[in-house]
């Protein structure tokens, strides 16, 4: 697939707010594919480069980029998967626990969004994690935009102390999601969604 994405703008330049009617159907239909159904092929090199691009052009309050990236793929995600079935394995629960490793074996690439902490910044923690939030939802919007599927997950090797080690979060660092990027197999069918009326109050003093 070849996806003509424009450069970003240089620093200072104008970047004029313009409608996009294109953008509005694509957000009206988005839809996670199941991390099961993800497999070859998977955003290339390039591509991926692109996505990530893309994907930390977030609103990020004080400018601190509170987020990296571990990117997972070929020998070394299989690696990083037989390290979790052996942390798995060593637990009471570790049939419950191993179950739950094929969202991360069946994707061909998954990208690991760290959510990182500047404790001295001025930023309360709470804005610095929202805005790694935002790096992957603008990560699976822009694989889907550009024909993959895409599953923002966390499961239990996002908690696991063992599990962070392994992946080699650093101190404050929180996995903010494992995002699983491949080509579905399946047509991905629409879920239950919130009724929106039901959530929505004018405030009235
Ligand atoms: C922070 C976060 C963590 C999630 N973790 C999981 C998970 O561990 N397992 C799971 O099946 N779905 C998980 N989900 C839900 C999936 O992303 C799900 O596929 C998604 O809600 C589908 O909605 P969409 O089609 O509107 O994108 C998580 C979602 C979020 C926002």
């Amino acid at each position: 697939m070849t996806h003509t994405v424009p450069a970003a703008p240089l620093f200072g330049e104008a970047a004029p707010i313009e409608a996009s009617p294109q953008t509005l159907a694509f957000l009206a239909r988005r839809r996670s594919a199941s991390a099961l159904t993800l497999t070859a092929p998977a955003p290339s090199d390039a591509e991926l480069a692109t996505l990530l691009r893309l994907a930390t052009r977030v609103p990020d309050h004080g400018k601190l980029s509170p987020w990296r990236f571990v990117v997972l793929k070929g020998e070394a995600k299989a690696r990083f998967v037989a390290g979790l079935e052996s942390i798995a394995a060593g637990r009471p629960d570790g049939a419950k626990l191993q179950a739950k490793l094929g969202k991360i074996k069946a994707p061909p690439l998954t990208v690991a969004v760290i959510s990182r902490l500047f404790p001295g910044a001025e930023i309360p923690e709470w804005e610095q994690r929202l805005s790694a939030g935002a790096v992957c939802m603008t990560l699976i919007t822009a694989a889907q935009a550009m024909g993959y599927g895409a599953n923002w997950i966390t499961d239990w090797y996002a908690y696991d102390e063992a599990a962070g080690r392994l992946l080699g979060l650093r101190e404050g660092e929180r996995v903010a999601g494992f995002v699983h990027l491949g080509t579905s197999a399946d047509t991905p069918l629409e879920r239950v969604r919130p009724d929106v009326e039901a959530i929505v109050e004018e405030w009235a003093g």
